[in-house]
């Protein structure tokens, strides 16, 4: 198409709007052409068209992007629009991660770190009853083993982190110590992660919140997909009646994604998580409008007013208002009510997002899948590895699958990782195997920060300000956790071959120590 031509002027002669949208047409077509041959490696594990893996040179990643033509055309379609701060598309997502997740807002930001700093900042808001509000000094209950941007928001707000111990075996917090890290008049939240994509004891943690009136903040940017149900009975007693949108588990039953239980939760889209916009995350408002407005406040830059980008006057009164010590008609626009942030994402990233999320049933299918194949292939070395267990799991067959606690609750994980741990008795030890997994190229990972606490900006502030964080008893298991585990890929990009592959090279490996021993 000839865009433009010039006049005897030497004016160019702009196209019309039809020609215009030949020519963006044109490109997204070449683009499509061009991401269909370049980024082969990148499609879904079970996409015909993916490249083959080379099992004798291949690496295996534990995780990354998987798109196709259609991220690629996105991103470049929102770039040619060139509004590029958050916008039409930034809305589009919100609207659709909210309808997915059935939360009542969920607000696009530029990481789950952000989303966790404004998860918890929004709890520290004036415009919250004073009861409830996080104060410097009060206390937020988290857990020792994890990922750092689960607990150095709550330190940031210039409140205390309070840490209980983590099982080693679903990775999660150990909730029956919730009773004692509670401190009267002091604790006023509690905010942990679903670890790997394994939902934490929503029932005892809900229990506790209402017992004493406390927000949850779930760091579900791990975890989007994954499940957790409990009888009907009990989860109204917590008061939860409603299902999330497309589950259901009969009428005696409710059953929600992860990050829709609590107060707040918080997404993360970098792209080892379960959809990827590149950089990214998300704040899910589960209920309280009000948090919505206070969250969006911090997100974007403490404003009281809460135009989107580029629309001026939505509350109807921006020259009506009088706040703070600023004469009354004070641009509502320049009116700051909190100490906030920038913390927004481009349009186009939120563009990439919109077309991942409708990827997002099989990505969790396959999630579940890649697990259940790597625990299938790995039972006979049940001897030497120890395997994450879904919390309320008490078991696991390869006949009969999970074998369950007596508390009614249920949880299915759409695994971040393949979490296993090194047992005391084997015959090598949790580096060892690490060392033997990147020599084949094989990605491995141990689980975040370990003990967070050994970690040195933890053992900083607990020696320069001892009052600046609290531990509640011995973190045994996140020492072991720190010491003995790590976790394998579960991400939709692994083939069949990748995960044939990794079984292969743990069953030798443990077979020849076995037999080093015993010579
Ligand atoms: C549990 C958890 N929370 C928060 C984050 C931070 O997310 P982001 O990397 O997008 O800042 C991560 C990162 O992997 C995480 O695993």
């Amino acid at each position: 198409m000839s865009s433009s031509s010039d006049t005897p002027t030497g004016r160019e002669v702009p196209p019309s709007p039809a020609q215009l949208d030949d020519l963006k047409q044109e490109i997204l077509r070449l683009t499509r052409d061009y991401a269909r041959h370049a980024h082969r490696a990148f499609r879904p594990g079970w996409d015909p068209q993916r490249s083959a893996f080379d099992p004798e040179r291949g690496t295996i990643p534990y995780a990354g992007r998987v798109f196709t033509e259609d991220e690629v055309e996105a991103a470049v379609g929102s770039t040619l629009d060139f509004w590029l701060t958050l916008g039409s598309e930034g809305a589009a997502f919100e609207q659709e991660l909210a309808m997915f997740l059935g939360v009542r807002h969920s607000l696009v930001v530029n990481s789950g770190s952000s989303a966790n700093l404004i998860a918890i900042s929004a709890l520290t808001s004036a415009k919250l009853p004073v009861e409830r509000r996080i104060q410097p000094g009060d206390e937020v209950i988290t857990v020792a083993a994890g990922f750092p941007t689960t607990v150095a928001p709550i330190v940031q707000v210039g409140a205390v982190p309070v840490f209980i111990d983590a099982d080693p075996i679903t990775g999660n917090a150990c909730c029956d110590q919730l009773e004692a890290a509670y401190s009267p008049g002091k604790t006023k939240a509690v905010m942990m992660a679903h670890a790997l994509g394994n939902p934490f004891d929503l029932a005892a943690t809900l229990a506790f919140c209402r017992r004493y009136n406390l927000w949850l903040v779930e760091d579900n940017c791990d975890a989007l997909g994954c499940t957790y149900s409990m009888p009907r009975q009990l989860a109204e007693s917590l008061g939860l009646r409603e299902n999330s949108p497309g589950l259901d588990e009969g009428p005696d039953r409710v059953v929600r994604w992860t990050g829709t239980w609590g107060d707040i939760s918080t997404q993360s889209f970098y792209p080892p998580h379960h959809l990827t916009m590149g950089e990214g995350g998300a704040v899910n408002i589960i209920r309280d409008q009000k948090l919505k407005v206070i969250a969006e406040s911090f997100r974007d830059w403490g404003r009281d007013c809460w135009c989107p980008s580029g629309v001026d006057n939505t509350c109807n009164k921006r020259f009506d208002w009088q706040l703070g010590e600023l004469p009354e008609g004070y641009d509502h626009k320049y009116t700051y009510s909190h100490l906030g942030y920038n913390l927004k994402p481009l349009d186009p990233q939120a563009a990439i997002g919109r077309v991942q999320l409708k990827r997002l049933p099989e990505f969790i299918e396959a999630r579940k899948r890649n697990w259940e194949t790597l625990r299938r292939g790995l039972t006979a070395h049940e001897d030497v590895l120890e395997f994450a267990l879904p919390t309320h799991a008490t078991g696991w067959d390869p006949e009969a699958g999970f074998s369950w606690d007596s508390s009614g609750c249920r949880t299915e994980c759409s695994w971040f990782g393949f979490k296993l741990a090194v047992s005391a008795s084997a015959p090598f030890s949790r580096t060892d195997l690490a060392r033997e997994l990147d020599r084949h190229q094989i990605g491995n990972r141990m689980l975040f920060g370990g003990n967070l606490l050994r970690q040195p900006a933890f053992v900083q502030l607990r020696q320069e300000r001892p009052e600046a964080l609290r531990v509640v008893g011995e973190m045994t298991g996140s020492d072991a956790i720190m010491n003995s585990t790590l976790f394998l890929g579960t991400y939709p990009g692994l083939t069949q071959a990748m995960l044939e592959r990794e079984l292969q090279v743990i069953g030798n490996f443990a077979q020849s120590k076995a037999l080093q021993k015993a010579i």
